[in-house]
């Protein structure tokens, strides 16, 4: 806290607030508007919280208009040159990069834990075969509390960390079965010499019948997109672990809330929201009219995987996952996917177009990453579960750090009520 003060003054008792300024290490000032309501009576109202710090966090840093993302200080770019998804994890969830036998440590519990309980596999067996697979993770996600509520006592360090690394080693093996699930084959079991990318891949894509190889590009693909979804400060879905989780519920809860809120369009969902529209577009031919009825107030058509809350300026993960697309669809794919062209032209397209430019609307996180999972092999239906096992590792560092916080208080915002006034209730016959 710095000593400056912000000064209010309201317009008709010409009462004066006097609000602390906090100065961030970096970012915004912010004003704490906590005397407003204390000793004024007024709340703020900021509809998507737009202008709202709802937290105080040292985990992740955007500044929009530069494009810039730093994990614990540290760019992203970086990261994503010189790491591993395994390494990214530890950072975010402690602080410091590991020391060399603090990762192996670190990397052998999380390999030790990928296994599920026999019980939860059989959950999957209850599921219609064509369940959408995020609807089948949020619900044995959520199911995890019955299964370790032993150890869920969150004021227990012991619990926390066990909680930590079971969540995210797990996360692929319910993926993994979940997808198993839907195409009607059977459960390939975790196979712990392999790291964590390729014994997702290997669960995935194995069968029983056949001897399978992990493709190299495919785990190191997979290990960038996973380092660049990892976290993203207070979005959507982590807002809503650290909301359920500030209640003191059990954090498999939490995190399951989480999930629920990932899977909508507007956030997690736009990488399925991509792919299901370029092929709606189908042809370079048809950019012009997508693009039109994108920028048409009357059609409530957007063009997915464009636009964010915060990058007013190229999202510097889109930059990476281009460049990835071109080495995996040379290695993978086609090099010459029409998805990829479609793709790449209706970025131009869109990049030189007035509504666009003035609107601020870069291609985003998803608008790229599809194309990769696509050349993958990975169906459109498990991309936002992708989505989730890299991004647990995100809402597991803000969970800890929402539960480590001694002046942490139960998340609970206010309203404008605009309803009716009190008013008398009428008898049925009197109506
Ligand atoms: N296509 C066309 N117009 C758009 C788009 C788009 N993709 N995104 C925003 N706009 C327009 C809006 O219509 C609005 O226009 P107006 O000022 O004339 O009303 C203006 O740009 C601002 O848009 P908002 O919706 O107010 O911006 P907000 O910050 O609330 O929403 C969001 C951001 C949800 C990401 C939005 O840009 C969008 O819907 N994009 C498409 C979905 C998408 O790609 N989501 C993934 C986000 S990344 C992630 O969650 C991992």
């Amino acid at each position: 806290m710095t000593n400056k003060i912000y000064q209010l003054t309201h317009p008709e008792t010409g009462k004066t607030a006097s609000l602390p300024v906090r100065e961030p290490t970096l970012g915004p000032t912010v004003v704490d508007i906590g005397a407003l309501y204390r000793d004024h009576g007024l709340f703020t109202f900021d509809p998507g919280f737009a202008a709202t710090a709802s937290c105080e966090s040292a985990i992740t840093y955007i500044d929009g208009d530069e494009g810039v993302l730093l994990y614990r200080g540290y760019p992203v770019e970086q990261l994503a040159e010189n790491s591993r998804f395994i390494e990214v994890a530890y950072l975010l969830l402690y602080g410091e990069l590991p020391t060399a036998e603090q990762l192996a440590t670190f990397e052998r519990s999380i390999r030790m834990h990928t296994m599920l309980h026999e019980s939860l596999l059989r959950f999957f067996n209850g599921f219609h075969y064509n369940a959408h697979p995020m609807a089948m993770v949020t619900g044995v996600v959520a199911s995890m509390s019955a299964f370790y509520h032993d150890t869920t006592n969150i004021k227990n360090p012991a619990h926390i960390d066990i909680f930590a690394h079971r969540i995210i080693a797990k996360l692929p093996t319910i993926a993994a079965a979940a997808y198993k699930h839907s195409l009607g084959q059977p459960f390939m079991y975790p196979q712990n010499h392999l790291d964590y990318c390729s014994n997702m891949l290997h669960m995935y894509f194995a069968v029983p019948a056949e001897a399978y190889q992990v493709n190299e590009v495919a785990a190191r693909a997979l290990d960038l997109l996973f380092i660049l979804h990892a976290d993203h400060e207070q979005n959507c879905s982590t807002s809503t672990v650290r909301l359920a989780g500030s209640s003191g519920t059990n954090p498999y809860s939490a995190i399951a809330a989480g999930i629920s809120a990932l899977w909508g369009p507007a956030h997690g969902g736009a990488n399925e929201a991509v792919l299901t529209m370029l092929n709606e577009i189908g042809s370079v031919r048809n950019i012009e009219k997508f693009v039109a009825k994108a920028k048409d107030r009357d059609d409530p058509f957007r063009l997915m995987g464009f636009g964010h809350r915060v990058y007013k300026n190229f999202d510097p993960r889109a930059k990476l996952i281009r460049k990835m697309c071109h080495e995996v669809l040379e290695e993978l794919g086609d090099p010459n996917d029409p998805l990829f062209e479609l793709a790449l032209r209706l970025e131009e397209v869109a990049l030189k177009d007035d509504y666009f430019i003035e609107k601020k609307l870069y291609p985003n996180v998803d608008f790229y990453s599809g194309i990769i999972y696509r050349a993958l092999g990975i169906p459109v239906s498990m991309f936002t579960v992708m989505f989730a096992i890299a991004r647990t590792v995100g809402w597991v560092a803000h969970w800890m750090e929402m539960n480590a916080d001694p002046n942490g208080r139960i998340g609970r915002p206010r309203q404008l009520y605009t309803g009716p006034a009190q008013r008398d209730y009428v008898p049925l016959d009197a109506r």
